[in-house]
């Protein structure tokens, strides 16, 4: 029996490459070797406002990004999370295991306040890892394969599934995260002290997926460096080491061969290879992406929802029973 994985990422803002090789690359790795089912959240998404027309694109957007980067429909689910409701009935219900301290506590929930002000943030971005627990306990997942960031959220889930299965019996699987070493975490073009991110201020923070050359070449120009002028990856050069990063991963050279590659030049070459290395990355990307249409991906959603279902519903109706609901 193949072991299971869950992952997830939110229809807002602008997929990035961070989000790229942080989660989606190693998915498409994961595939053949796990029972894979990959969600678009957008229970998670309306935690903070969206405009309705820009969620339903960057729904269908999402989707197609997965299929571009290699998630086969054949071998993995993937589907719209809002399309099972058995999440959001089980985010309810662990709603009532989850305690507010543990909730308080959650880096990203701390982020997320402090750019919102604490009197605007909704309930939902408060309660926001009940229901990504939910996601992931549905199914038996047995791994989840996240960027670094996601972590703390995992740790909680694990927590509530233990504190479940103590009080009413054996019930969830225990997740353990999947994270790669090197894609860990991707940092931003402007401040690589802070993590590259969908809803930076600056779009010279990040990549998008879908960037054009030409403002590839403009934001990898304009990418801040540290001072001197070798090509070292060093963790005392932090925004050449981030830079040397992306080129690795998306070469497959190691950052010994790319401090060789570079040896005795600059910046400005380095710079100019990357831009060439992330737009030669981008562009079949793009072009897959550009021949799917809305229609056959939605139908493809719709089967995965299908297909995991009834896999939810069982799960859900086993915690029903356990709790003392009449079914
Ligand atoms: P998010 O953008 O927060 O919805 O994240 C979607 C997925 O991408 C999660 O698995 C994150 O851990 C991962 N991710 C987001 N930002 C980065 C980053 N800068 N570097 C690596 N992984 C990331
Ligand atoms: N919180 C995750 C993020 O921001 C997205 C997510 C929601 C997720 N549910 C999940 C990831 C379940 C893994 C498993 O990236």
């Amino acid at each position: 029996m193949k072991q299971r994985i869950f992952s997830g990422v939110q229809p807002s803002g602008n997929l990035h490459i961070g989000n790229y090789l942080g989660a989606i690359k190693n998915w498409v790795e994961l595939q053949d070797e796990y029972e894979s089912i990959f969600c678009v959240v957008d229970l998670h998404a309306i935690t903070v406002p969206q405009d309705p027309e820009t969620l339903r694109k960057k729904t269908i957007e999402i989707a197609k990004i997965y299929l571009a980067a290699g998630i086969d429909p054949e071998k993995s689910s993937i589907f719209i999370q809002s399309h099972v409701p058995e999440h959001a009935e089980l985010a309810w219900i662990l709603n009532t295991i989850a305690k507010i301290p543990e909730l308080e506590k959650m880096t990203q929930f701390k982020d997320k306040l402090q750019k919102e002000s604490r009197e605007s943030a909704s309930v939902g971005l408060f309660d926001y890892p009940a229901l990504m627990a939910a996601d992931i306990l549905l199914y038996n997942t047995q791994t989840v394969p996240v960027g670094e960031d996601q972590i703390q959220h995992i740790e909680l889930t694990r927590t509530l599934a233990k504190r479940f299965n103590h009080r009413f019996g054996d019930t969830f699987i225990i997740p353990e995260p999947f994270v790669r070493k090197e894609g860990m975490r991707i940092m931003g073009l402007d401040d690589p002290i802070k993590k590259m991110s969908k809803s930076a201020k600056s779009e010279y923070n990040y990549i998008s997926l879908i960037d054009s050359e030409e403002t590839v070449r403009r934001k990898i120009k304009k990418a801040v460096t540290d001072s001197g002028t070798e090509i070292v990856y060093s963790d005392d050069k932090p925004a050449l080491k981030n830079l040397i990063n992306i080129y690795s991963l998306l070469s497959e050279k190691s950052s010994k061969e790319i401090e060789q590659m570079y040896a005795g030049k600059g910046y400005a070459d380095f710079k100019n290879d990357l831009a060439e290395v992330i737009i030669n990355f981008l562009k079949p990307f793009q072009e897959k992406i550009n021949a799917l249409s809305d229609e056959k991906v939605l139908e493809i959603l719709k089967q995965g929802a299908e297909k995991v279902r009834p896999l939810a519903k069982q799960k859900l109706d086993e915690v029903k029973k356990k709790i003392g609901f009449v079914l």
